[in-house]
């Protein structure tokens, strides 16, 4: 048997537009790198310290007060804990997240789990998930950490069921699984800025390159699939650092860290607000797509003892309390307009019967610095000066946020998903 049929999109030309897929031996791709460096380059002040006075935490986003917020919590030791996989499980585990494999010593990052306040989140059943989503197209559409999310997944469902690649060979964005007894589709399409961007020189790609970014173009990657999707899962978010050239009605409107004094700075997080919106507006408008569409919030980075350039890492081995640590400065604000954009659409989207969803996972995992890479998503013989600070080991906590999409699916009720169910079109061409 192949031990590992599940190739990535990933890319190691440096162009956002051509993922590689055939990549066996990862060497850290650009789009990790570029993730890596264009993270705090651009943000300031980066580190992540302990609070000495903490103010209160980020408050309840979603819901209200009666019902439990399953994402306000915090982490609870539980040392009978078992992971859902390791190394060994046969699934795609992508060796830049394969902490086991590159001899990371401790294991109790393994070994908590999510406790919310006021009720409990249950244990992933991958009976339960693929019964759940039988007959269903489940989409990522994001970056590298969406796509971590999606191995996680896999992973977490491998004790019962395996997938089959069945992706189309002229897709170079898009790759596609089914698992047979279920008939179950996986698909993840890599589009880490949702909107399009364009390289003017894309020969000359590097992290400082300055790119073209059409805020209000959704990206035609995912929205050429909105047809063929019951179940979107939408994460973006370290790509919005670098530097960008931004287009609305295809004419510049400013730009972002360009350097060039007769053009009008734009705010990262407007750019991000808009991209959002962009997304957003497209699902509404989309009179095909009646999916349940996850908006997953930001994932913050930890590192600490430097700058993602010289020298910073992230070595803790337990999680931060609540009390040590919490969003704020740039991860707050990326979070907050991310959560303001999301918002504002779910008004209109109850209006017309499309159903968004919030994966609020920022507040649980800025908790987390112990649960990243670090240096261990490499050999160790290999001499690599970036630790990686920004992706989540395998396992991990990330498996946690497959223990709320299953919760999430789980209240959407009984046929969350019905073949019959229509959209208000009443409402449909209001804009
Ligand atoms: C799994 O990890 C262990 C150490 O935790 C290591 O000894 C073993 O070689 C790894 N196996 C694979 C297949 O990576
Ligand atoms: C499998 O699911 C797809 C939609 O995801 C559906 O079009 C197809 O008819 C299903 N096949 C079977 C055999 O149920
Ligand atoms: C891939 O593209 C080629 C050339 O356009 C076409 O002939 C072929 O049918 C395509 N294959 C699939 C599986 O779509
Ligand atoms: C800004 O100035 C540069 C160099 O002076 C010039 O190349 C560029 O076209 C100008 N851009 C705009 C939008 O005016
Ligand atoms: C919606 O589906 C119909 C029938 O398949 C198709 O003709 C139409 O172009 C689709 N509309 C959009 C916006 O994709
Ligand atoms: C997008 O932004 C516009 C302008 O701020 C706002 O009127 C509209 O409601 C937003 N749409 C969505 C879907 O959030
Ligand atoms: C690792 O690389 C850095 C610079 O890239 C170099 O200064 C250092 O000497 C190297 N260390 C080893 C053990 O090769
Ligand atoms: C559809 O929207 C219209 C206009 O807001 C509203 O009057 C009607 O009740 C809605 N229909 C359903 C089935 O929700």
């Amino acid at each position: 048997m192949k031990s590992n049929p599940i190739e990535l999109p990933t890319t190691t030309n440096g162009n956002l537009h051509k993922p590689l897929i055939n990549t066996k031996h990862f060497i850290l791709p650009i789009t990790t790198l570029a993730l890596l460096i264009t993270i705090h380059l651009y943000v300031g002040n980066f580190s992540d310290h302990p609070l000495i006075n903490p103010a209160t935490p980020v408050g309840d986003s979603t819901g209200d007060d009666d019902k439990c917020n399953v994402f306000q919590g915090t982490w609870v030791f539980d040392d009978e804990r078992e992971t859902y996989y390791t190394n060994e499980t046969k699934c795609i585990i992508d060796d830049r997240q394969n902490c086991m494999k590159y001899g990371r010593p401790d294991t109790d990052y393994l070994k908590w789990r999510w406790q919310p306040d006021k009720c409990d989140l249950p244990e992933f059943d991958a009976v339960e998930f693929l019964e759940a989503v039988r007959g269903k197209r489940l989409a990522f559409i994001g970056d590298s950490v969406g796509r971590n999310q999606m191995q996680s997944l896999v992973c977490m469902l491998a004790s019962e069921a395996y997938p089959i690649d069945v992706t189309n060979i002229n897709d170079t964005d898009i790759k596609r699984w089914v698992f047979p007894p279920y008939n179950f589709t996986l698909v993840a399409i890599w589009s880490p800025l949702l909107v399009t961007s364009r390289d003017p020189h894309p020969e000359k790609f590097s992290r400082n390159s300055i790119m073209n970014l059409y805020l209000d173009e959704p990206e035609e990657v995912w929205t050429s699939e909105l047809d063929n999707i019951d179940i979107a899962i939408f994460s973006a978010g370290q790509w919005f650092f670098r530097p960008f050239m931004y287009y609305e009605k295809g004419e510049l409107i400013g730009c972002h860290f360009c350097n060039q004094p007769n053009i009008t700075e734009i705010s990262l997080y407007d750019a991000y607000q808009r991209a959002y919106n962009t997304t957003f507006t497209t699902l509404l408008d989309h009179q095909n797509y009646t999916g349940l569409t996850f908006l997953r919030t930001f994932s913050p980075q930890h590192f600490e003892n430097g700058e993602y350039n010289n020298g910073g890492n992230c070595v803790r081995t337990r999680p931060f309390t609540k009390q040590e640590m919490r969003l704020d400065g740039y991860k707050l604000m990326m979070y907050s307009t991310q959560v303001n954009a999301f918002k504002e659409a779910q008004k209109e989207a109850e209006q017309k019967g499309l159903k968004l969803r919030l994966m609020d996972t920022s507040n649980a995992m800025i908790l987390r610095p112990d649960g990243h890479p670090n240096h261990f998503g490499h050999p160790a013989s290999d001499n690599k000066s970036f630790a990686d600070c920004v992706h989540w080991c395998m396992p991990g906590p990330v498996d946690t946020w497959n223990e709320f999409l299953l919760e999430m699916l789980k209240m959407e009720g009984e046929g969350f998903i019905e073949k019959t169910y229509q959209r208000n079109t009443t409402k449909l061409n209001l804009r």
